[in-house]
């Protein structure tokens, strides 16, 4: 039988998400597990789960393998549960093929949180392909955030290139390193030591602690940006240092709150190939708002109609750019219907890509959240598509692309009509 389908999203979609945001932590798993293995709801999931995104405190953990970083995550659990938060672990190993084998590792980690469903941990192996990690990961943190998780600690198994891609999905990252490695912390990479928010010199009880310290200020002193990230002691079994280290993390991230994070892996688009393409203006009579325009020394150089929209649109050209008044044709249109919510006003900023086909399939497959459910034919014969403004900052974004001359559909360029005559 087929699912029901509301706004976009079936039923079977909304009864998982709806107990899965109600606490329910097998609905959680099995979420994961649509995403994991890109079932054919996981789409329609995720762009469900984005209407949550950013609720969650993400701490990425990582560093060299044998720096206690599992013991610390552990710590930094218990201390989250200790302060009522809740708490979703993703453990990350690129090094690991199967499955089967991280989820061993679960279990005997679970073993500290049974019966506790505030904290839920699991664990991702390597999918395989170059980059498919992060995007992997980040649509996992999304399902966890959409779950209600208060914070989400993201640990790495290593410092490898594809466990970088992972913490930066992080907001604040902690490098953990022990006492022992000395001139070790040299050999780690830049990029490693960059991604770092906050140091953590774990087991610091065994001695040595000092040493490791020295590398790091002398590591951060030969960077050429100023950025000294606080270096915070702490021994992982006992939980020493361990509510310092969260408090650490607290003013990290006030003090960050200024610099914005990309939330999710860049999208592979060359910047170059974007540009703005017009800002769109929803006003009620196009006759009358171009009286100003035009004062101000704009002109209107084409005035369609776009009868599946109904619209009635006009293109001022503005620099490199171009501004366009959309008039609704009936008050049910979208643009009808936005005025009687918002009165006049700017409707959407839209930027052209060269191919909007392409690009529509990998925001699709990237779980974005979009106001048309496919790539449309509009004024002068353009593709586009919209992206919801719960994807794009609060903003409705048109991407649009170059007119395909061949299928210029039911457009009308109506100069000649009432519409736009002074
Ligand atoms: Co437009």
């Amino acid at each position: 039988m087929a699912d029901k389908q509301q706004n976009g999203i079936s039923e079977a979609v909304a009864s998982l998400l709806q107990r899965m945001r109600g606490g329910d932590v097998r609905s959680l798993a099995r979420a994961i597990s649509l995403v994991e293995n890109a079932m054919p709801e996981s789409a329609a999931l995720l762009a469900a789960c984005e209407a949550y995104a950013g609720s969650a405190l993400r701490i990425g953990v990582t560093g060299p393998p044998g720096a206690g970083k599992s013991s610390l995550v552990d710590q930094l659990a218990r201390e989250l549960r200790r302060q009522g938060r809740t708490v979703g672990v993703l453990a990350v190993d690129p090094t690991s093929p199967y499955t089967g084998g991280a989820l061993l590792g679960d279990r005997i980690r679970m073993q500290g949180f049974v019966g506790d469903a505030g904290v839920y941990i699991r664990s991702m192996a390597s999918r395989g392909a170059h980059g498919g990690l992060a995007r992997m990961a980040a649509s996992v943190c999304r399902v966890m955030e959409a779950a209600g998780r208060d914070v989400l600690l993201i640990e790495t198994m290593g410092v490898g290139q594809d466990e970088i891609e992972v913490v930066r999905l992080a907001e604040i990252t902690l490098l953990v390193l022990v006492p022992g490695m000395g001139d070790d912390v040299q050999s780690l990479k830049a990029g490693v030591m960059e991604v770092a928010d906050l140091f953590v010199i774990n087991k610091a009880d065994r001695g040595g602690a000092e040493l490791v310290q020295a590398e790091i200020i002398a590591m951060q002193s030969l960077s050429e940006e100023a950025v000294h990230s606080p270096i915070l002691q702490t021994e992982a079994i006992s939980g020493k240092g361990v509510p310092e280290l969260l408090a650490a993390i607290e003013s990290a991230r006030q003090h960050r709150a200024a610099r914005s994070f990309p939330s999710a892996v860049p999208i592979q688009v060359t910047h170059s190939e974007l540009r703005l393409d017009h800002l769109g203006i929803a006003v009620r009579s196009i006759a009358q708002a171009r009286v100003f325009y035009e004062a101000m020394g704009l002109a209107v150089d084409a005035i369609e109609t776009v009868e599946h929209e109904q619209v009635h649109t006009a293109m001022l050209p503005l620099g490199e750019t171009r501004l366009e008044l959309l008039e609704p044709m009936t008050d049910a249109s979208t643009i009808g219907r936005f005025l009687a919510k918002r009165g006049e006003g700017l409707h959407h900023i839209a930027v052209h890509c060269p191919d909007v086909d392409q690009l529509f399939a990998q925001l699709q497959e990237e779980g974005i959240r979009f106001a048309t459910d496919s790539v449309r034919v509009g004024a002068g014969g353009h593709r586009y598509f919209f992206v919801h403004p719960a994807s794009a900052g609060g903003v409705l974004l048109e991407l649009v692309g170059d007119a395909a001359v061949t299928d210029v559909p039911k457009v009308s360029t109506a100069n000649s009509s009432h519409v736009g005559q002074r």
